[in-house]
Parts: C-alpha cells; sequence; structure tokens
C-alpha cells in the first residue's frame, strides 16, 4: 500500500491536524512505521510551517479556563472519573505537542525526529490507556470539561524549537513528573489500582520525554554558544514571569536530563 505522505512534515501535520482520537492514533503508529522504515524523508517544506491556534481534537471536551475546572471529590466515581479525565485530556494534548514538535521545527538533525515521533506514539499509547479506563469508569473522552493550557504554551514557543524544549518538555511536562506519585498515592487510597499501574508506565515514559526536552534544548544553546542554565532562567522569567511551582522531584529531574545547576536555579524559582 502507498502511504498518503512523501516526507515526515506532511506526515506530523496530518496526524496533528487529525481530529478524531482513533484515526490519530492509528495514523500516528503508521507514521512511526514507515518512518522507522526509512519511507519519509525530511526534506523541509516549501512553504513556512502555519501557525496552528487550534490543533486536530474533537468537538467534545469543551475547552474552559482553568478556574471553571470542577472539583474532584474523589471518593465519588464522577469525582474519580473527572480525575482521570483530566489526565486523559493531557495525553490527548501530549500527542498533538509531539507531532507540532515535528511539523514545525524542520531544520533539525534526524535523531529530533525519531525522538519526537517516539513521544508522539507514547501519549497515544497512555491516551488509549486512560480512556479505556475511564470507559470502565461508565464516562468517555469529553464528558468532562478541560483547560487549554498546554495548547496556549505551544502557540506561544512555536517559533524557535529551542523556546519550546525549554518551555513545554521542561516545565510543563516536568510539572507531571513531580505530582505524579502524589496522584498515584490518592488512586491507591481510593481503592483504584487500575489507574495506579497506568500512572507507573506514564510515568516512566515521561521521565524519557523531558530528558528528551532537555538533550535537545542543550544541544541547541550548545549550537548557539548559550549557556543553558542562564538561558533556562531568561526563558522562565519571560514566559513564566520567573516563578515555577515546586517542590521539585529532584532525583527525577535528574533522571530526565536537568543538570545540577538547573537543580539549584530550581530551587530558586519554585
Ligand atoms: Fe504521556
Amino acid at each position: 500500500m502507498s502511504l498518503p505522505w512523501q516526507n515526515i512534515f506532511q506526515a506530523a501535520n496530518a496526524c496533528l491536524m487529525e481530529q478524531d482520537t482513533k484515526t490519530k492514533i492509528d495514523q500516528t503508529n503508521q507514521a512511526q512505521k514507515a518512518w522507522l522504515a526509512g519511507q519519509l524523508d525530511q526534506t523541509p517544506s516549501e512553504e513556512h510551517p502555519h501557525p496552528i491556534e487550534v490543533p486536530g481534537r474533537p468537538d467534545r471536551p469543551e475547552l474552559v479556563s482553568p478556574r471553571h475546572l470542577p472539583r474532584r471529590n474523589m471518593h465519588s466515581t464522577e469525582g474519580l472519573a473527572a480525575l482521570i479525565h483530566s489526565l486523559c485530556h493531557i495525553e490527548f494534548n501530549a500527542i498533538n505537542l509531539a507531532w507540532d514538535a515535528v511539523y514545525r521545527f524542520q531544520q533539525m538533525p534526524t535523531d529530533y525526529y525519531t525522538d519526537w515521533i517516539r513521544v508522539a506514539v507514547e501519549e497515544a499509547y497512555h491516551f488509549s490507556l486512560l480512556r479505556d479506563h475511564l470507559i470502565s469508569l461508565g464516562y468517555d473522552y469529553g464528558d468532562f470539561v478541560a483547560h487549554n493550557g498546554l495548547w496556549e504554551m505551544a502557540v506561544k514557543t512555536d517559533f524557535d524549537p529551542m523556546v519550546r524544549m525549554a518551555l513545554v518538555p521542561r516545565v510543563l511536562e516536568a510539572r507531571g513528573l513531580d505530582v505524579t506519585p502524589g496522584i498515584m498515592a490518592k488512586l491507591e487510597e481510593v481503592g483504584d489500582q487500575a489507574a495506579v499501574e497506568i500512572l507507573k508506565i506514564i510515568h516512566r515514559d515521561e521521565i524519557g520525554h523531558v530528558e528528551i526536552g532537555s538533550r535537545w534544548f542543550h544541544h541547541l544553546c550548545q549550537q548557539r554558544d548559550l549557556e543553558p542554565t542562564k538561558t533556562f532562567e531568561q526563558l522562565i522569567n519571560q514566559y513564566m514571569k520567573g516563578k515555577l511551582k515546586g517542590p521539585f522531584d529532584k532525583p527525577v529531574r535528574r533522571k530526565a536530563g536537568f543538570t545540577e545547576a538547573e537543580l539549584e536555579y530550581l530551587d530558586g524559582a519554585g
């Protein structure tokens, strides 16, 4: 069967803009297979990558401001489902974020694309695990409202892979590394062992995703002769008003590619 795409940027754009969740996941897996089989090249598109205010997503969930998210009492099935839904939404966004990192930055080394395609595939897997679990609780993706914070940061950082790597994987996704063990403990408390097992997989994979972000951030700093800690700090000041939420899980962040100097800086910003 012939492929619908010639190069990885067309494939990434198609996966990114696909609205149907199942098709998005199928295409994501198909694109990785084709990439690894050497069937897609990395010739940049002739036109400049287009800005994407709204990536491919189903009509629901309805997006609201974070203030309007429901409070979760995890002792009710509805509250538990709302929590699983919010995690499911993060993973859905993460598929799009990974494809956007491929689609938008077309002058990167081959390994960069292999890395972010792998992230897209793993995020699609996480999304499927959580969605199936949500269905087992009697709900589905789209049944609760959600917020758009992750994609908003994608739009703000769509002009430079260094800025993207600093702010999306190393700030937003890295925050997930700090808080996941606490969420797992709560799930354990309410007896949702199945969700705990899913989060174990996610936590393990996410360390790898943040590490990919760290590696490419450091690579780009080095290429531009920029001191990475200072550069990271500057970007946090510019995009996060210098404030980050702690406490930080330092051993895990170390595994995810944060240097000692960066961890020291985080302590001050947290
Ligand atoms: Fe994930």
